[in-house]
């Protein structure tokens, strides 16, 4: 990278928490915790069993209590000190390890799992325990009627405009660990690339959308987005300040 971006952003998914021990949502066996994530975020199981998609979710709440950010979290950390505003980190997780690294801004367009969301008020609300029938919404004190802060299939993701904003503004985008398979996320590279972008695949393999990248950086996130991430804050250093 001879000439530092003026303004990135970077898209994260599943991947980039495998180094974490969090499982991928379409691996081998294509199931997810033992299921297909199309079976349990969607609306239908949602309407069909809510109290079942709690449980399920309530586990993988549990689950992300103590997992931990590897290298590829902290390094997009280290990206966002040296960028500072001309860096905008997009995940599509719903783990808490950039957080937890962190990173002070990553936009959780597909929701958290450290969050519940109140079908009678649509609060968004932090929560780190079990949802149960008789738990109350903390702010309209209603009871069940709370659901995962989980953006379902067929549902919009969350900061939708901001996004796309900084997409059609920003001259480097790098997407890691991500299959390609699920919009709008996987249609992020066209709009970047429209925009003149230059663009970054990081990724084990061939991806859905890997002909849409410009260039492709093949090996795991843990060694290859530092990798990158280095050569990124040494162009800034390079080049001064190119957001001045
Ligand atoms: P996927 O499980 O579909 O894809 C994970 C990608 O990460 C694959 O392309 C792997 O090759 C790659 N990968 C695995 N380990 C890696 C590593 N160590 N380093 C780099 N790459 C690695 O996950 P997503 O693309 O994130 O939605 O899935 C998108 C959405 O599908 C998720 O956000 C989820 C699901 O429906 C919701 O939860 C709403």
């Amino acid at each position: 990278m001879r000439q530092a971006p003026r303004s990135i952003v970077v898209l994260t998914g599943a991947g980039i928490s495998a180094e974490s021990g969090v499982p991928v949502f379409r691996g081998p066996d294509g199931l997810w915790h033992g299921r297909r994530v199309e079976d349990v975020a969607t609306h239908e199981a949602l309407e069909r069993d809510l109290w079942g998609v709690n449980a399920f979710f309530n586990e993988l709440r549990r689950f992300v209590a103590d997992i931990k950010p590897n290298p590829a979290h902290e390094a997009l950390v280290k990206l966002e000190q040296a960028y500072g505003n001309a860096f905008l980190l997009v995940t599509q997780n719903v783990d808490p390890l950039h957080d937890r690294a962190g990173s002070k801004h990553p936009l959780h367009m597909h929701g958290e799992l450290q969050s519940i969301l109140c079908e009678q008020c649509g609060q968004r609300t932090p929560f780190f325990g079990d949802v149960l029938p008789q738990t109350a919404c903390p702010a309209c004190g209603r009871t069940e009627c709370l659901r995962p802060d989980i953006v379902l299939f067929n549902e919009m993701p969350y900061a939708m405009d901001q996004i796309i904003d900084a997409l059609m503004a920003c001259d480097l985008f790098i997407a890691v660990g991500t299959s390609g398979f699920v919009y709008p996320a996987a249609g992020f590279v066209d709009i970047a690339t429209h925009a003149g972008a230059h663009t970054i695949e990081i990724n084990l393999a061939e991806t859905e959308r890997s002909p849409a990248f410009a260039e492709k950086r093949t090996g795991p996130a843990g060694q290859t987005l530092p990798a990158l991430v280095a050569e990124l804050i040494k162009a800034k250093e390079h080049d001064g300040d190119p957001r001045t």
